[in-house]
């Protein structure tokens, strides 16, 4: 896991962050997701609105968004909490971002299910294009981190950009990604290995086989 290091408070990062304010848009996504909670218990909104605070941050800059502290303050304010007890959560969970970031922030997962499948081979490739652990390309495109389990073990080694995952990993498959990124172009998402689709073992199907190719209905079999 790479280090994390708040981004400090400075006169500069109150300029431009102080007077943040949810867009028309964003202002009635808060106010839903607010209403879902009961009442007197707003404070449980605080992680869907960092994650809608710093996605708009994100759309301000052409970047995969960040928190500043001023825009936690915001979302504090707008939840009536503490400053501290946001910040705690920005900073706890890695999903929020609490510096700032490249337009796309690759996330390459080196726990062992993935190391054990290459997750090596996968960094070096990043370093191969440029990327370093723990810093945005001097262009601003791209930000690498080296995260823990993201969940996608089956289809190991993965990495996350953004908001979609790519699996079952070559170096060459890194490099053509980022590559596609990098020219403007959206790669296809999910398990690079030719023919597989999902996480189904490798080799094809050996339950449900009947699945395969319809919603197949198994009641009245067992
Ligand atoms: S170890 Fe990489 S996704 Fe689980």
């Amino acid at each position: 896991m790479a280090d994390r290091h708040i981004e400090p408070d400075t006169p500069e990062l109150r300029a431009r962050w102080g007077s943040f304010a949810w867009t028309a848009e964003n202002a009635e996504k808060a106010k839903e997701i607010i209403a879902r909670y009961p009442a007197g218990r707003q404070r449980s909104a605080v992680m869907p609105l960092l994650d809608l605070a710093q996605r708009q941050v994100g759309a301000e800059e052409n970047t995969q968004g960040w928190l500043p502290i001023p825009v936690m303050e915001y979302v504090a304010e707008q939840l009536d909490m503490p400053i501290i007890r946001v910040v705690e959560v920005a900073t706890f969970y890695t999903m929020y971002n609490i510096a700032p970031i490249g337009r796309f922030h690759v996330q390459v997962c080196g726990t062992t299910p993935c190391m054990l499948r290459g997750s090596d081979d996968i960094m070096a490739a990043c370093k191969a294009k440029g990327l370093h652990k723990g810093h945005t390309t001097e262009d601003g495109v791209f930000t690498l981190t080296e995260v823990e389990c993201m969940g996608n073990c089956a289809s190991a080694p993965m990495v996350q950009i953004n908001d979609d995952n790519y699996e079952d990993l070559t170096a060459a498959d890194m490099t053509r990604i980022l590559d596609e990124l990098a020219a403007g172009k959206q790669p296809k998402a999910g398990t690079q290995a030719p023919g597989r689709h999902t996480v189904e073992p490798l080799g094809g199907p050996t339950s449900l086989t009947a699945m395969v190719s319809a919603n197949h209905d198994y009641r009245g079999e067992w």
